[in-house]
């Protein structure tokens, strides 16, 4: 059953502080998601997972320009404002925040943020600037809301390794809860830029996470190089894929290991460009 909760829709940061502050005087728990919308399972879970463990939930729905270092793909990127407000309306989201860019950059942001190596390496080396124009916004979205949990997904695994870092030098005092990805049925992980691929690229897209799962039992019997190795050579050898990046990584500080003593955890971050266009997919997988 399709259950109404009364969900508010804002648009400016006035309106969003008004709510916000209302709650904090009722003493509520409030759960943030920030998004750049055209939801699907992967957002839904967060979510869920937010209004689960705290009173109230905040979304933000916000393509945010300054994350972007390619303008088609800013000006590609599916926005579907009315669909997400229904799907959160039902997951039982208490406020979408939506602003325009105006709203939130009145002013250009010069601030720059920097958390080596966790925002040099990988997409922070292939898409320079994505990572201060993530923490600006994010850094925003935290002073305006003042949560006491940020939900983010493991499906952007670098990203979440960047917030970190920054919720503890600006001391935000929030808990950073990380949330596992969500996959279709045959292992490609959910991803808005998923309804870019044609039927033909959608079909060869699994090869992805199928060579990566393939990599943890390798990598029982193989060197790290040699992992990395299979993982590129399995993706390359699919026509229409193209391995941008493979790292494995300490999954703490996301320096590159050289042999899977190097740390506690370890973790293996890919890009893959599918397709002629091409479109850009990430995955990452969990070696130990
Ligand atoms: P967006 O790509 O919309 O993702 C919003 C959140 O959903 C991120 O934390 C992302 O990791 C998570 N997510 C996306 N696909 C997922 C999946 N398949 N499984 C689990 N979680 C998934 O990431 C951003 O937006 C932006 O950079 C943002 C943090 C909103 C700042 O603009």
């Amino acid at each position: 059953m399709y259950a109404r909760r009364n969900m508010e829709i804002v648009k400016t940061v006035a309106e969003l502080k008004t709510l916000v502050a209302a709650f904090k005087d009722e003493k509520k728990t409030i759960g943030l998601v920030p998004t750049m919308g055209a939801l699907h399972r992967g957002h839904a879970s967060l979510v869920s997972r937010s209004v689960k463990e705290n009173e109230v939930t905040v979304v933000s729905v916000f393509v945010n320009p300054t994350q972007f270092n390619d303008k088609n793909d800013l000006a590609n990127y599916p926005r579907t404002l009315e669909a997400d407000c229904q799907l959160l309306e039902g997951l039982g989201a208490t406020v979408v925040f939506a602003p325009t860019p105006e709203e939130i950059y009145p002013e250009p942001d010069t601030r720059s943020f920097s958390y080596p190596p966790t925002d040099t390496v990988m997409e922070g080396a292939f898409r320079p600037g994505h990572f201060n124009g993530v923490c600006q916004i994010v850094s925003k979205l935290f002073m305006y809301v003042e949560p006491d949990r940020g939900y983010f997904g493991e499906k952007d695994f670098q990203q979440i390794a960047v917030i970190r870092r920054m919720a503890e030098d600006l001391k935000f005092g929030l808990e950073i809860v990380s949330c596992p990805i969500v996959r279709e049925e045959d292992g490609l992980a959910l991803s808005s830029r998923n309804t870019l691929l044609t039927a033909d690229e959608r079909q060869i897209a699994p090869a992805i996470y199928k060579a990566l799962k393939e990599s943890v039992a390798f990598s029982k019997t193989h060197t790290v190089e040699e992992t990395k190795q299979m993982v590129v050579e399995t993706i390359n050898a699919v026509e229409g894929l193209e391995v941008q990046y493979y790292e494995i990584v300490d999954a703490k500080t996301l320096a590159s290991i050289t042999d899977w003593n190097m740390a506690e955890h370890v973790q293996g971050c890919i890009t893959v460009f599918c397709g002629k266009t091409p479109i850009r997919l990430i995955d990452n997988i969990n070696y130990k």
